[in-house]
């Protein structure tokens, strides 16, 4: 799991914070005992399976099998990836993490090697936009209002009026070509040789959320088609997958727990620049899930701002639908006629771009007030159709209370009965696939012995149980190799002299089974005070009787072969060791 940074940190950041402070940041948590408990948020339930411990600063859902310590629960919730929640944690416990590492294992891999080419191309783009032979690409910036301040900060750059700049550039860098035109910098000749992709153009480096170069986009400075040319898809670039500007606006988004999102580079670095800071760029026209599920890293309120002229379209408004489905809240933001986000906040200003936002329409409203039309009047032969449309839209919330909200409201707008609306809502629930989201690996309980398990759980409670076990066995005297491997662990640890913190140990257990085991057995029923040692003594002894019985079939089994064999040597080697093993046993 870890790999990359030293694992004594990731130890120390989970004992700086508090899973249960964690966790309900996202969802609401109860006390039950020494535990707290919720509805998982990881698959459906009614009643609460869904277990945290404050002690052992582990949680697990008996339903689904989730669980984990601090930063398994944001990988899973937040769709973190391992390093992100390293990060997250790290800041919230004020470690500052050594010297950053790249993500990729392998760092000769193609995915790093086109990273590299990106930078050093965006580098060369930037460098150029300070040269004197730029003063068009100057001029141009200028007049758009960009700063040279903020021009730094979205690293814009220019590519120079040649065919072969970065071409001659790279190579004299001792970069591949080849690797460049995968990178999409550079298009092969029909002749011979490569030539730039992007010339006597704006650029615009698309960055990820790690702020890794992964693509360009670059804008003609007059008025010549294609107005925008990017960069095509490659191993690191997917179109859709991204969000210009997140890198620099994820922070703000979850501070401020919204996100804007608008369509195009400008539209987005001119409020960045007049100071709104949680804004994003699709880059494209419709979000995709992928998007969608980006943003919901960072927060679950996501305004739309659609320019005036291109709002409203019937494929556009069946595209937000997805956010429904990822159960984020979406506001649609309209521009007057003619004004683009860019425009409107250079020409009326920032604080008049942030009133439109606050005052967006839910998706409710802004499909109604689409399909009622302009005119605001609805003949009654059109009021079906509205009807079952809105009621397709209804339907997909997965909230009991907005639905019958919305139902509450559709009838009274459109005048119709609100029972009549829903029975018609029932039978476009039915229609809508509602995913019972699957466990991860559909597991619900670890086939492990119980006599192990109880164990396990009582040597992560205390030390002292720990020492009182380890003289009298083996790790190898467990029957799971997952037991074995997780006491073992527990024996290294205790025996540098360090307490056993069960959410630390999951940093070490290197497989989902074994740490599935390790979260089970926290929640097992509690054992009285009192009674601890001697269930300890219990298990020893079964476990010890149960190898006992392993071994002594085993040979048993052995000597009837060897019997068959007629190997009298063989024969008499395997009694002398039944003999000792009843002897000890
Ligand atoms: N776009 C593109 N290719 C084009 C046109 C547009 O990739 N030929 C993308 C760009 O990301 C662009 C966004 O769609 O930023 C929105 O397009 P448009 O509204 O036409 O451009 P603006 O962003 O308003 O650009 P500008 O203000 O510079 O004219
Ligand atoms: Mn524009």
């Amino acid at each position: 799991m870890a790999g990359f940074i030293d694992e004594s940190i990731l130890d120390d950041i989970l004992g700086r914070i508090d899973i249960v402070e964690v966790i309900s940041a996202y969802i609401p948590l109860k006390r039950a005992g020494r535990n707290f408990k919720a509805c998982c948020p990881f698959h459906k339930e009614k009643t609460a399976s869904f277990m945290v411990s404050s002690e052992k600063q582990i949680y697990h859902c008996f339903g689904c099998g989730a669980g984990g310590n601090a930063f398994n629960f944001l990988m899973q919730y937040e769709r973190m990836e391992f390093r992100e929640a390293v990060e997250h944690l790290a800041r919230r416990a004020g470690i500052i993490l050594p010297e950053r590492h790249r993500l990729d294992r392998q760092s000769n891999g193609t995915v790093t090697q086109i990273h590299k080419i990106n930078e050093a191309a965006a580098a060369f783009y930037q460098s150029s936009l300070r040269s004197v032979r730029a003063k068009s690409a100057h001029k141009y910036l200028e007049n758009r209002g960009i700063t040279p301040h903020t021009a730094k900060t979205f690293k814009l750059g220019y590519a120079p009026d040649e065919w072969d700049g970065l071409v001659r550039h790279l190579t004299g860098n001792s970069f591949d070509l080849g690797l460049a035109q995968k990178a999409g910098l550079v298009i092969a000749g029909t002749d011979r040789g490569f030539y730039d992709r992007f010339r006597n153009r704006i650029v615009f480096p698309i960055t990820d959320v790690r702020s890794a170069v992964i693509g360009f986009g670059a804008r003609v400075l007059d008025k010549s088609l294609p107005k925008y040319i990017n960069s095509p898809e490659t191993p690191v670039y997917v179109k859709g997958n991204h969000l210009y500007g997140l890198d620099l606006a994820k922070e703000a988004i979850r501070q401020e727990d919204r996100a804007v999102v608008v369509e195009g580079y400008l539209d987005c670095i001119i409020p960045y620049q007049a100071g709104m800071r949680n804004i994003v760029a699709s880059l494209g026209t419709a979000l995709t899930p992928q998007q969608v599920r980006l943003l919901k890293r960072f927060t679950h309120n996501v305004c739309l701002v659609y320019d005036g002229d291109t709002a409203g379209q019937a494929a556009s408004i069946r595209s937000l639908e997805i956010f429904i489905d990822e159960g984020v809240n979406l506001t649609v933001a309209v521009l007057p006629a003619g004004f683009d986000p860019d425009s409107f906040t250079a020409s009326r200003g920032i604080d008049a771009f942030r009133e439109l936002i606050a005052g967006a329409a839910t998706i409710f409203d802004y499909k109604l007030k689409f399909l009622i039309g302009k005119t605001g009047r609805i003949a009654t032969e059109s009021k079906a159709a509205i009807v079952s449309d809105m009621l397709s839209t209804i339907a997909r919330f997965k909230n009991a209370v907005l639905r019958s909200e919305y139902v509450k409201k559709l009838s009274e707008t459109l005048d119709v009965d609100e029972s009549a609306l829903l029975t018609e809502l029932s039978k476009a629930k039915a229609g809508i696939r509602t995913d019972e989201v699957a466990a991860p690996g559909g597991i619900r309980t670890t086939a492990v012995h119980p006599t192990e398990k109880l164990l396990i759980k009582l040597m992560l409670e205390e030390s002292s149980l720990i020492d009182q076990i380890r003289d009298r066995l083996d790790p190898d005297d467990f029957q799971d190799s997952r037991t074995s491997r997780i006491v073992r662990l527990m024996l290294e640890m205790t025996a540098s002299g360090k307490p056993i913190a069960p959410g630390a140990i999951l940093n070490h257990v290197g497989s989902d089974e074994t740490m599935r085991l390790v979260c089970e057995s926290t929640f097992l029923p509690d054992v009285p005070e009192a009674q601890k040692r001697v269930i300890v003594e219990d298990c020893i002894a079964r476990l010890k009787n149960a190898r006992q019985a392993s071994r002594r079939l085993r040979l048993q089994s052995e000597i009837r072969k060897a019997q068959d064999k007629g190997d009298h040597e063989l024969l008499n080697k395997l009694f002398t060791e039944f003999h000792s093993l009843i002897k000890k046993g």
